[in-house]
């Protein structure tokens, strides 16, 4: 289906069903195309952990801050908010911090630049303030963290770490935060419609790259 096509699906005020399954295709995808954990090198392993640290650890909250801020619909800002709020209380960036320094995966210099550009890309994205776009990038966002949890799980812990709160939580939680950020992109659309042109995947796409980003460094490719 195109997304053209789908955009228009939005603005007739379909039940979204037919995005919500292209977006948990997406996914499913990504997730498919993980490497065995044990068949890894302890490098790649580090660098991984390393990588969505780099990412996930000073954006999930600023990317959902720019998410409320480009949202128009009230119900769909108290939605985010109950996000922000669960993220906020429970400090979840110290809970990632605990674990990827139990897997002694802390961040470098090139671990962080190795993600520049993705990251960029996406940071430039949501400061576009585009509500529909950036509620269905969030919606990917939490869904492909609750599916990638078992994947990070295991290469903490073929590095010797036992700290796992960040990856139990977040491996069970964010399915309803996943749910309620889909829902919050129709009642968005009922306001503050995206229009027919529009890519309404853009975000997700810009996502998608950050996580191919995080699972292969083209520095490591090149090196190979
Ligand atoms: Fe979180």
């Amino acid at each position: 289906m195109s997304t053209t096509l789908i955009a228009t699906q939005l603005q007739d005020g379909s039940d979204g069903a037919s995005i919500q399954q292209q977006v948990a295709a997406m996914i499913d995808d990504l997730i498919a195309q993980l490497p065995n954990p044990k068949q890894l090198t302890d490098e790649d392993r580090r660098r991984i952990i390393a990588r969505y640290t780099a990412v996930l650890e000073g954006n999930f909250i600023y990317w959902m801050t720019a998410t409320y801020l480009a949202t128009h619909s009230e119900e769909a800002r108290m939605i985010l908010i109950d996000n922000l709020l669960e993220e906020v209380r429970d400090s979840h960036p110290v809970m990632l911090r605990k674990f990827t320094m139990a897997a002694n995966a802390f961040p470098r210099s090139e671990d962080v630049l190795a993600v520049h550009h993705t990251m960029t890309k996406m940071r430039l994205f949501l400061g576009r303030l585009q509500g529909v776009q950036s509620l269905l990038t969030m919606a990917f966002f939490e869904g492909l963290i609750q599916k990638f949890m078992p994947f990070l799980a295991a290469l903490a812990a073929a590095r010797g770490s036992a700290e796992m709160e960040y990856t139990d939580v977040h491996g069970v939680c964010d399915i309803a935060h996943s749910e309620g950020l889909f829902r919050a992109v129709l009642l968005e659309n009922e306001m503050n419609p995206i229009s027919a042109d529009a890519n309404l995947f853009e975000g997700v796409e810009l996502l998608r790259d950050v996580f191919q980003n995080i699972m292969q460094d083209p520095a490591i490719e090149l090196a190979a």
